[in-house]
């Protein structure tokens, strides 16, 4: 049966902020040592310590922003101890993550240069949790500010004379869970105090993110607006804080000690890990609408600054080092993610996948013993999906009920559809869910007039299917034969648990 589907092309939806593809890099495990930071001393290519395949892959996705130090670690790291020489740096322990010592050779400097080498916006996570409002504050100062003051003069003595330039700054994270263990009332008040002393130095504008809820505890969000102060349809006026996050994990386990394996998993297993990751719809509708009460112009952001699967380690692994392969099913997690964030463009402003190398739903896993550099099936749907970045969202209207099927006490459903035009061109993501069943989408493209399409499709075999360094394009997109445009209507045929992205030229005149 053909699923049919409306997309009028000229009626513009919200931008889909760039930022939403961002990525999220934390001292855990083998994301920062091991993955892009490789150390001045290596054989593997790198600049000043940075892994340069590293870099060079995931300058293709285009990558919009990155979320640094933490997760978790943010709010035991004190900067102060990652600048200078760095074989004068105070080693620390890091408690959450495996209890191994950080050395602090990756530091500001070293992440700093990382971003300019990524043409990434930085994304820096404030200590709140073990920090203090000074430290905080002298970070923004060392970071942005020009001319001469206490901080300046020290970034210049390490060397780095020009100010860098930050705007996305987080206050702590999970304060109700490792960022302290505060009650939502409690966190709002430090938000509001640690904004406070995080100036805008010169041009550099701050666009501060308060640490926000775990998955649907909407009470958090509200807590958090209310103390933003601005009821009703004033605009915010206050400086404390920007923005808000939200942090939602695709869990398919029955518990937290047995979250599943990432690559020996049944139908069964799949279905549920669909389930979990098409939650973001309810999760994002639900926040946005707490905030939309308290902010209806939507001025505040929302800031979904971690999300992704998260399975059992790999066998013989550290238990805290959260490394996990990667298949087909957490590509489909993925683009099931991005087409309800672009649904939801109008309040999202950036989300962050957890994390970008080595750790839970990674772009690129690294051989420790080869040193070989994997793509996994997600980097390939951040790169199918990048011209979707700062692109005029379009929805997509079903005409005729979407393919579905029971799974426990809910319903999937197996298709998932957006759409956006940009430069003059249509991009079109579709996602079949299904584990043996194909889908065939009829698409009445009204308002506008489509040239000519190109499509690709990331599939495999099996759902199971994966990179590794002995195969690793076992699973990546390859031309697709089955989009086919006729007089306004393009006809798309999804094989069983596949990705396809379909572009097309708008015709001069129909758009743009
Ligand atoms: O991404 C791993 C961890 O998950 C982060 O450190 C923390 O913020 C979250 O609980």
């Amino acid at each position: 049966m053909t699923v049919e589907a409306v997309i009028n092309l000229d009626i513009d939806g919200p931008r889909i902020n760039r930022h939403v593809y961002g990525h999220f890099a934390e001292h855990l495990g083998r994301c920062i040592y091991g993955g892009f930071y490789v150390g001045e001393d290596s054989g593997i290519p790198h600049e000043g310590g940075i892994r340069l395949d590293v870099v060079e892959a995931l300058r293709a996705l285009d990558i919009p922003n990155l979320r640094w130090p933490g997760g978790c670690f943010a709010d035991e790291y004190h900067w102060q101890d990652g600048i200078g020489p760095r074989e004068q740096r105070p080693v620390m322990v890091n408690t959450h993550w495996g209890g191994v010592e950080e050395n602090n050779h990756f530091g500001t400097h070293e992440f700093m240069a990382l971003c300019e080498l990524l043409g990434a916006e930085p994304y820096i996570s404030g200590n709140v949790g073990s920090g203090t409002v000074r430290e905080m504050s002298e970070w923004v100062e060392y970071l942005t500010r020009d001319g001469d003051s206490p901080m300046a003069r020290l970034r210049k003595a390490n060397g780095r004379d020009e100010p860098w330039r930050v705007r996305f700054w987080g206050l702590g994270n999970e304060a109700w869970g490792c960022g302290g263990n505060m009650t939502a009332s409690q966190y709002a008040t430090e938000a509001r105090r640690y904004g406070t002393y995080c100036r805008d130095y010169g041009d550099n504008r701050l666009y501060k993110i308060a640490a926000g809820a775990n998955g649907t505890d909407y009470a958090w969000t509200e807590t958090l607006m209310k103390q933003l102060g601005h009821l009703g349809c004033r605009r915010v006026t206050t400086t404390a804080f920007h923005a808000l996050s939200v942090h939602h994990y695709t869990l398919t386990g029955p518990t937290w000690e047995d979250k599943g394996s990432a690559t020996a998993f049944d139908t069964d297993e799949h279905y549920r890990t669909m389930v979990a990751a098409a939650r973001i719809e309810e999760v994002l509708a639900g926040h946005a609408a707490v905030m939309d009460c308290y902010d209806p112009t939507r001025s505040v952001g929302l800031v979904l600054d971690e999300w992704g699967t998260w399975f059992d380690v790999e066998p013989g692994t550290n238990p805290g080092f959260l490394y996990q392969q990667n298949t087909l099913r957490d590509a489909l997690v993925a683009s099931v993610h991005f087409d309800v964030f672009h649904r939801h463009a109008d309040r999202l402003v950036m989300a962050n996948i957890a994390q970008t190398v080595n750790v839970l739903q990674a772009m690129i896993l690294t051989d420790p013993d080869s040193n070989a550099l994997v793509l996994t099936p997600t980097y390939h749907v951040f790169r199918m999906n990048r011209g979707h970045q700062d692109a005029t969202s379009l929805r997509v209207d079903l005409r005729t009920a979407p393919p579905s099927r029971p799974v426990g006490d809910t319903t999937l459903t197996t298709l998932s559809m957006s759409a956006s035009h940009k430069d003059g061109r249509l991009l079109v993501s579709l996602s079949n869910l299904d584990a043996s069943s194909a889908a065939d989408v009829e698409i009445d493209l009204r308002g506008g007039t489509v040239e000519a399409v190109d499509a690709l499709i990331l599939t495999s075999a099996a759902l199971q299917d994966h990179n590794t360094p002995g195969s690793p394009a076992a699973v990546e997109p390859r031309p697709h034969d089955g989009a086919v445009l006729t007089g306004g209507r393009l006809r798309v045929h999804l094989p069983p648990h596949s990705f396809v992205t379909v572009t097309g030229g708008l015709a001069t005149g129909s758009r743009d």
